[in-house]
């Protein structure tokens, strides 16, 4: 990861009107045409910052039948690589049986064999305004994406999509599409923070893995925020320096459900909600505390 991070540009690339951090394939069409999915495969799919981190978690627990020794032995990026990075790419190659791996791409992107397969996807969403507050902090310590320098700023591109992986609202808005495909599990961020057990026998479920009590309390116990923070391998503390200004901003920041109260101001708030509405007219929302 720190060799493919060396002398790479800061900022970003630009690839078919939509801003990606510099860590991505440069042949994205490659990918789409020649990945094949398998029937057996995993993937969490997610707009950055509604919650990937949590969801991949508890699925690598679920597959561990709550044992917490692989989430606390490998870091995130290689237990559950990421489909659009070179790095990533050539982990998932290597892995054997029951692959499991994750993606920001929207769905005009995605391998094409993925929707002739069974593959199973989950895929998380959050409150946008959510989104919007934790990408403002977090993408200032990233240093392969564009770094917002005011909230104000930010708060445009994100209402322009002039952010990293594009519009939240084109990307949801794509994803959604699939709702109601079996192999398809749409789950919010807010739902996991209401009824964390109910959502995790919910994935479990969807992912044909039967929980034994001790084990299901296993699971839950190793997501906890808490937990997370203090799992190295887990809160991208050991991202390289070259990625990431860890003096900036971390990973597990705050974890909850409607800090953009705390940043929105009321004009912003009005401002959002009319893009929301003009852009997500006729989607139904994905969750009832979705948006
Ligand atoms: P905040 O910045 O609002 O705190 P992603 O993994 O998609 O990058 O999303 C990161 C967001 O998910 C961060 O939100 C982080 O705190 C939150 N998150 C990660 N693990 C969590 C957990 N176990 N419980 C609650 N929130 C969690």
């Amino acid at each position: 990861l720190e060799r493919l991070a060396l002398g790479m540009a800061r900022d970003h690339v630009w690839m078919e009107g939509i801003s990606f951090p510099t860590t991505i394939l440069g042949d994205l069409k490659s990918l789409q045409d020649e990945f094949v999915a398998r029937d057996e495969d995993v993937i969490v799919i997610s707009y950055p910052k509604s919650g990937t981190n949590w969801i991949k978690e508890i699925i690598n627990l679920i597959r561990t039948r709550g044992d917490p020794s692989w989430v606390q032995s490998v870091v995130s990026w290689e237990r559950t690589p990421w489909l659009e990075s070179s790095f990533g790419l050539e982990l998932i190659k290597k892995q054997k049986d029951a692959r499991f791996y994750t993606s920001h791409l929207p769905v005009q992107f995605f391998p094409k064999t993925f929707f002739t397969s069974k593959a199973k996807c989950v895929y998380i969403v959050r409150n946008p305004r959510d989104i919007l507050v934790s990408g403002y902090h977090f993408w200032k310590a990233v240093k392969v994406t564009k770094n917002p320098d005011s909230f104000e700023g930010y708060f445009e591109w994100f209402l322009q999509g002039n952010v990293p992986f594009g519009s939240w609202f084109d990307h949801v808005g794509g994803w959604l599409q699939m709702r109601g495909k079996e192999n398809f599990l749409f789950i919010s961020y807010e739902e996991l923070h209401q009824d964390r057990r109910a959502s995790v026998e919910k994935i479990s479920q969807f992912l044909g893995t039967k929980l034994s009590p001790e084990q299901l309390d296993s699971v839950l116990k190793n997501v906890t925020f808490q937990a997370m923070k203090d799992n190295n391998m887990s809160n991208l503390s050991l991202l390289p320096d070259t990625l990431m200004d860890h003096s900036k901003a971390c990973l597990m920041r705050k974890g909850i459900v409607g800090d953009w109260e705390n940043h929105f101001t009321v004009a912003q708030s009005e401002a959002f909600d009319k893009v929301y509405q003009e852009k997500m007219a006729g989607i139904p929302p994905a969750s009832s505390r979705g948006s």
